[in-house]
């Protein structure tokens, strides 16, 4: 990218930055288990919690226990469990009608990314009853007080029972936007590690690897804060030490109960630092081949990071360090290295491939650089500015 855009990028990043310093960034509180989260409820008044889940996670029955933990402390509650993958306009307003017509008076999300995404969504319909939900599409449009939100995350990855983004579909037109907004941060995460024993190791392997691109991708970013750093930090040690036995050991609830805390982690970073060019491409794909989010990420993070080269040098060296996986007599450079070879390595030993195969049309190749040059620039604050022609060339070396 040339100076000129590079500089544009920049002051439009520092400007977000100086601006988010006065945006009111929370964090949920942490709620252990399902009694913890009725009796949370109940301290703070509210009686009628509408549970949002998807339909696979209500085939396999996972609110039962939610549900029988309200029963027992005397709550009332309504159940929405009518989330699909790529959750739409239809769906909320599907789900406010029951929240209406039940007389709820707060939201219990229960799922993975959808039923987050869903219950988002649903707390400004609640808010704005007749207003049309796209004139929320980007940033800081929620000016109401929204009712409260706690979210139980089913996977360990996602992050986004920390996260201040929705993503919706408008039906009528298959526009997928995002709503960012710090009142879409739920008021609690709900963390039950049981409900991750069922989960099959590939699902484990992709979803561990988003938490880690964004716990990364937030620390080599310009725009850092002490806060966020440390969360990224924290929850790639959590990563380094718990994914793999999890991937090995799906049922133990302490691996899983760790991986759900890096997943919070790297969603509390990520949420205030923003993603980059990793997330920007996983993105691309997923749009035009439905590649699975953590799996496109995973793939595409050490070929990113080499084309990063030397600005990434100093924190990924500091990774590795941290890691201890390289002398710190060896150079930045190296030890930078040795943190990709890391990433490889981690992906290997899940069995994620190193390259995509027999994915990637030739054809599509300019529009998916493009789409991704769209989302990640200016807004991303990545550690080297790179254009749609080079990221091109960053996704045909993750090609095969
Ligand atoms: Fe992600």
């Amino acid at each position: 990218m040339n100076v000129f855009a590079t500089l544009g990028c920049r002051i439009f990043q520092k400007g977000l930055y100086l601006a988010s310093l006065f945006l009111p960034f929370r964090l949920p509180e942490e709620i252990e288990g399902a009694d913890a989260l009725a009796v949370k409820l109940g301290e703070m008044g509210l009686r009628k919690p509408l549970l949002v889940t998807d339909r696979s996670l209500h085939a396999l029955g996972m609110e039962k226990k939610f549900l029988e933990a309200f029963r027992a402390r005397g709550l009332d509650y309504a159940l929405f469990f009518e989330v699909d993958p790529n959750p739409t306009f239809s769906m909320v307003e599907k789900g406010y009608a029951v929240y209406r017509d039940e007389g709820c008076d707060c939201l219990v999300a229960l799922g993975g990314g959808s039923a987050m995404d869903a219950a988002k969504t649903l707390s400004i319909r609640i808010a704005y009853p007749q207003k049309d939900l796209t004139s929320f599409k980007g940033i800081l449009k929620v000016h109401r007080k929204l009712v409260p939100l706690f979210a139980i995350p089913t996977t360990a990855g996602t992050g986004s029972e920390t996260t201040l983004a929705a993503v919706i579909i408008n039906d009528a037109t298959r526009d997928k936007f995002q709503i960012d907004d710090p009142k879409l941060i739920p008021l609690g995460a709900v963390f039950d590690p049981t409900l991750l024993g069922g989960l099959p190791p590939h699902i484990i392997a992709s979803t561990g690897m988003d938490a880690l691109t964004h716990a990364v991708e937030s620390f080599i970013g310009h725009s850092n804060y002490r806060q966020t750093k440390k969360d990224a930090l924290e929850a790639i040690r959590l990563i380094h030490e718990h994914l793999l036995p999890f991937y090995k050991t799906p049922r133990d609830e302490m691996e899983a109960r760790a991986m759900q805390r890096a997943a919070f982690l790297a969603g509390a970073a990520f949420t205030r630092s923003y993603v980059g060019y990793v997330h920007a491409l996983a993105h691309s794909l997923g749009g035009t081949y439905n590649v699975p989010h953590g799996l496109a990420n995973a793939v595409l993070l050490p070929h990113v990071l080499k084309a990063y080269g030397k600005s990434v040098y100093k924190r990924l060296a500091y990774l590795s360090d941290m890691l201890g996986l390289l002398d710190k007599t060896h150079a930045k450079k190296e030890r930078a290295e040795a943190f990709i070879r890391y990433v490889e390595e981690l992906n290997a030993a899940m069995g994620i491939p190193e390259y995509f195969e027999n994915l990637v049309k030739e054809e599509d190749i300019v529009a998916l650089a493009r789409h991704a040059a769209k989302e990640g620039n200016p807004l991303y604050p990545v550690p080297k500015t790179m254009n749609a022609k080079e990221l091109e060339i960053v996704l045909r070396s993750s090609l095969k």
